[in-house]
């Protein structure tokens, strides 16, 4: 089912009904609406600062066919959201972070991408068309998949805030993101189906952000074969992959370009008009657990 749905969404010609897929608002045979956790003050004073809604304006689904996948639908505020697209485009592809252009030594590990794209123009074209991935705290190792202490750098105290305030206000869970990835696309860019599985405690949920273009999610089950559901997701909308649908298969067969405004001299909404962002953060260990 899952390698069939990947093929029909991601085709060019033709090109796919974007109407099968579910748009968690009007979708109530498909989707459950799930209320916000009751909240302290504190947690609630938090998630206003981190540049999030009250939780009580948040529309929160979950997907009926895969207990577990949680969507809220942009949960930002304008001013909010536009803190996160700075901060995943101007500060977290620099140092101490690592990414797919210092491994290729298109960047040097002092150098930050947004920085030398901004001051150095020869080197902008190639800087920016090859940005794919940035990885945070506990870097995720593409081939062994495997995390080390040895290859860990400081994890974000605002981006560990934003998960565990999301986690909080869901329902309850206390996350501690240890590790994160930020995903680069361009229009015509895809993420093939995958499950992950690479952190020893995978059962805290995965907290995932998106912002620029829209894209096609899917959502499949512990297997290739389980049946597959389309999801569009939307700039600011937030997924999380808990309980049941932790492991579950899921990729991005293709990204919706979407009407988008543009501020003048707004750089990073500009970047976002042919980009989508995703950053996804991850609990490494076990609760009380402090190190691998
Ligand atoms: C990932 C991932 C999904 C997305 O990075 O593991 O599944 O929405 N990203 O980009
Ligand atoms: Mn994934």
């Amino acid at each position: 089912m899952f390698k069939k749905t990947f093929k029909y969404y991601k085709s060019r010609c033709p090109p796919p009904d974007l109407n099968t897929m579910i748009h968690v608002n009007d979708s109530n045979y498909e989707v459950v609406r799930r209320s916000p956790f009751s909240l302290s003050k504190e947690i609630e004073k938090q998630l206003i600062e981190l540049g999030l809604l009250p939780t009580c304006e948040w529309n929160i689904f979950e997907l009926k066919l895969h207990p577990g996948l949680i969507v809220i639908q942009n949960p930002f505020t304008k001013p909010g959201s536009h803190l996160w697209m700075q901060r995943c485009l101007s500060e977290y592809p620099g140092p101490p972070n690592k990414s797919n252009l210092h491994n290729h030594n298109l960047l040097l590990p002092h150098e930050n991408w947004w920085h030398i794209c901004k001051t150095d123009p020869a080197r902008k074209a190639v800087l920016t068309s090859k940005q794919r991935w940035v990885t945070l705290g506990y870097h995720h190792d593409w081939d062994s998949k495997l995390y080390s202490e040895e290859n860990k750098t400081h994890f974000p105290e605002e981006l560990a805030q934003l998960a565990y305030c999301i986690g909080k206000a869901v329902a309850g869970w206390e996350v501690i993101a240890q590790a994160a990835i930020l995903n680069f696309y361009r229009l015509d860019s895809t993420l093939s189906g995958h499950t992950d599985h690479s952190e020893p405690n995978n059962t805290a949920p995965l907290i995932s952000i998106s912002f620029g273009q829209s894209a096609v999610f899917l959502i499949g089950g512990k297997t290739i074969d389980d049946p597959t559901s389309a999801l569009l997701i939307n700039s600011g909308d937030v997924i999380i992959m808990s309980g049941e649908s932790r492991l579950s298969y899921h990729g991005v067969p293709r990204i919706i370009s979407v009407d988008w405004e543009v501020d003048d001299g707004d750089e990073y909404r500009s970047f976002l008009k042919e980009a989508r962002i995703n950053l996804n953060m991850r609990q490494v260990l076990f609760q009380g657990q402090t190190s691998l």
